[in-house]
């Protein structure tokens, strides 16, 4: 999923909200701005929260994402603190006063071992009065049955050879594992030039809300948008605020 290539990845992740950035930056506002971003990518958003003042350390599974927000920062005369790590099982020593996970993320956690070790790895990171915070895409965006779908997700320009490249999903849903499979084709004047397949764990808010409380979390925010509208089950977005059920109010 461009994961492979951090400069590609920035050229096809054109979609996020405006308000996102706001979103976190007042999380950070409020929380304290000692900020730990799970999932960093190539700092997209860990870079403007450096940017407006907070101290960042990103964790990400994939070099070439960290590589790419590692040389981003170094243009900027920004720092993050990146560590090559999966967000299910880390250990930084020390403890954050907000942890986001950005843009789906999430997803990539395919099994109740993996999200049981992230929250376990959260709750050993965040402060007492901290916040973690995310989102997930809502249930509306995944397929719900078990049918082979075929569709152009996206077109982007090469960032080497400014060529237009096209990527072609092929998916298939399972419904009991809740995960959907796709393979991704990625094409250049229409010659197929890399293909890859990318597992996506679908989570409905309600089981998402049911793990929040069972690892120790209270949410406080549950939002369908990142200008706070109300969650609508049709909506593109789930996104959460929560703290530590031990948290004082
Ligand atoms: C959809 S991208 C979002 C990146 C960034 N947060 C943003 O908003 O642009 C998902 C990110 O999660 C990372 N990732 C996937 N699985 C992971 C895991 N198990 N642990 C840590 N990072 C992971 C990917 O490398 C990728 O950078």
């Amino acid at each position: 999923m461009l994961y492979f290539d951090g400069k590609q990845y920035d050229r096809f992740m054109q979609v996020a909200s405006p308000n996102e950035l706001p979103f976190y930056l007042d999380l950070s506002k409020h929380f304290g701005n000692k900020v730990l971003e799970l999932g960093i990518g190539t700092g997209r958003v860990g870079l403007e929260l450096a940017a407006a003042g907070c101290t960042v350390s990103g964790i990400d599974l994939f070099q070439p994402m960290l590589d790419e927000a590692a040389g981003k920062a170094e243009k900027r005369g920004l720092k993050l603190d990146l560590t090559c790590a999966d967000m299910s099982n880390f250990d930084l020593g020390t403890d954050f006063d907000l942890v986001i996970i950005a843009f789906n993320s999430i997803h990539h956690l395919l099994g109740h071992e993996q999200l049981g070790g992230l929250f376990s790895c959260i709750k050993k990171h965040l402060r007492a009065n901290g916040a973690f915070a995310f989102d997930m895409s809502n249930l509306s965006v995944f397929p719900s049955g078990d049918q082979v779908e075929e569709y152009m997700l996206r077109k982007y320009i090469h960032p080497e050879n400014n060529k237009e490249v096209e990527i072609h999903i092929r998916q298939t849903y399972d419904p009991l594992q809740q995960i959907q499979y796709m393979a991704w084709s990625y094409l250049q004047e229409g010659k197929t030039i890399r293909q890859e397949q990318v597992n996506l764990r679908v989570y409905a808010p309600q089981e998402m809300e049911g793990y929040l409380k069972f690892n120790g979390f209270r949410i406080i925010g549950k939002y369908g948008s990142f200008e706070k509208a109300d969650y609508e089950l049709t909506g593109e977005k789930v996104i959460y605020v929560t703290r530590l059920a031990s948290a004082q109010a």
